[in-house]
């Protein structure tokens, strides 16, 4: 669509009441959801910038990519709802999708299946960068500093207008964070690093090389790594959330993609954002025991109480999290493959689930089982450290990443991000020297 075709006149007037001069900012609609008011000339014409801090009412790019409407609890990628690819589709499937827009023909399916397992396997110099790490590093800070460092590693691929260069270094990072993920757990635990499988599909090689040991064989359980498959599908992608936003403002100053993808980790690390399914586990620790719910439910409505229930509530969805629906599925399935029963954590998580679901303030206040709430719990089934979980959020989200990062970098109207302020400091201070203080 050209810039003509999007905007309409029928825009807004805003009035500004100081001067009485009136100024018409033009509307663009997208294919679905809420219209944008373009406010890119504001500045220019009126000498005043907006104001969002938290960027709750901005639009900070155009995307073709994943569609969210939170109100309706819909989730698309490329325009194909969230748990019809989690019922039909697979993981590689969906990457596939996200990175060119239409499914793949099986062929296409088996070739870029292919060219993503020729990709799976470190550089040997890369696992020295484990060993130089502390055995009780946290994972995430083991893979900012890993897939950041892939930066050194690659200079085939380094033109970012390139799109082969692109497509190269896109297909890298899908292939080898399950790689590094297991690597950075197999350090954590001294156990020798086992090299990828090709063989085996994507969620079952990331099974294998989180499982096994060269000592004995392991069989991947099939519905363990369906249910995985299922965990990077919902993952993989989620528009312009904390660490999104941050690959493409990263990626805009024309850095190195492995470089922002490390950035988009570090952003995905805090608990308000893909540490929760952790904060989850955490916090069910905490509790200890069912007969204390109802003391940490009134923690989280105190309003003088920092203490919130993790898991609970989004930013954007405000009925139900699509995500969570398949989610709390494949939680059921995991749970009954394994025949989970007596664990104290998940009879905590169950009871805090029907509880919150049934409390007026998380009621009245929208704030339903987010999907990390579930993946938590699975991942605690699975036998999947805590510290791990946020590593498993960011294997799946990195081909999001890199489908926003390729967008932005296509964008003829993409700019470096630079942000303004409202500056509420000093004004302009005489310097005073030292001795005279
Ligand atoms: N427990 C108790 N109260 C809550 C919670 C919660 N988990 N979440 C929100 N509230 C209350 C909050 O205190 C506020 O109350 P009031 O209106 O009386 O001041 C109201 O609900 C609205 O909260 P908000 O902070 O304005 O909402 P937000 O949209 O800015 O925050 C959130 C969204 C996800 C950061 C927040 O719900 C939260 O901290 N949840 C727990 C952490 C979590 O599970 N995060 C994972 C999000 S899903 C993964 C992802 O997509 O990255």
């Amino acid at each position: 669509m050209s810039e003509q075709d999007k905007s309409h006149n029928q825009g807004f007037t805003l009035t500004d009441n100081r001067t009485g001069d009136s100024y018409e900012l033009p509307v663009i609609q997208g294919t679905t959801g809420p219209d944008v008011i373009d406010v890119r000339r504001l500045y220019a014409e009126t000498d005043c910038f907006t104001y969002d801090p938290g960027f709750t009412s901005t639009g900070s790019c155009e995307s073709k990519i994943t569609f969210i409407d939170g109100e309706k609890g819909i989730l698309r990628y490329r325009g194909y709802p969230i748990d019809v690819l989690a019922e039909k589709s697979d993981f590689m499937e969906v990457c596939y999708l996200l990175l060119y827009g239409e499914l793949p023909s099986p062929g296409q399916k088996k070739k870029f299946e292919h060219d993503i397992s020729y990709h799976t396997m470190l550089h040997e110099q890369i696992n020295n960068f484990f060993r130089g790490f502390r055995r009780d590093a946290h994972p995430m800070a083991v893979m900012c500093g890993v897939v950041g460092a892939l930066s050194a590693f690659y200079h085939d691929s380094t033109d970012i207008n390139d799109p082969k260069h692109r497509m190269i270094a896109s297909y890298r990072l899908i292939a080898k964070m399950p790689t590094i993920a297991a690597t950075a757990y197999k350090f954590s635990v001294g156990q020798p690093f086992m090299y990828p499988r090709n063989d085996l599909k994507y969620a079952d090689n990331f099974l294998y090389m989180m499982n096994a040991t060269p000592c004995e064989d392991y069989k991947v359980n099939p519905v363990l790594a369906r249910a995985m498959d299922r965990i990077l599908i919902l993952h993989a992608d989620h528009e312009q959330n904390a660490s999104t936003s941050t690959v493409r403002l990263a990626g805009s100053s024309g850095a190195n993609p492995f470089a922002c993808i490390s950035a988009g980790i570090a952003s995905l690390w805090g608990p308000a954002h893909g540490g929760a399914n952790e904060a989850v586990l955490n916090m069910l620790t905490e509790i200890g025991s069912v007969d204390k719910i109802p003391e940490f439910i009134n923690k989280a409505k105190d309003k003088d109480d920092p203490f919130r229930l993790m898991g609970f509530g989004h930013r954007v969805y405000k009925n139900f999290d699509p995500r969570a629906q398949v989610m709390r599925q494949t939680c059921h399935e995991v749970l009954d493959e394994l025949g989970v029963e007596d664990e104290p954590l998940l009879d905590i998580a169950m009871e805090l689930e029907r509880i919150a679901l049934e409390d007026e303030y998380f009621v009245e206040k929208k704030l339903y089982p987010n999907v990390d709430f579930y993946s938590g719990i699975i991942f605690k089934a699975m036998g999947i450290p805590t510290s791990l979980f946020t590593v498993l959020f960011a294997v799946a989200r990195t081909v999001g990443w890199v489908a926003q990062w390729n967008e932005m970098i296509e964008d003829p109207s993409q700019k470096i991000g630079r942000p303004r302020q409202l500056y509420t400091g000093d004004v302009e201070r005489n310097y005073v020297s030292l001795h005279k203080r």
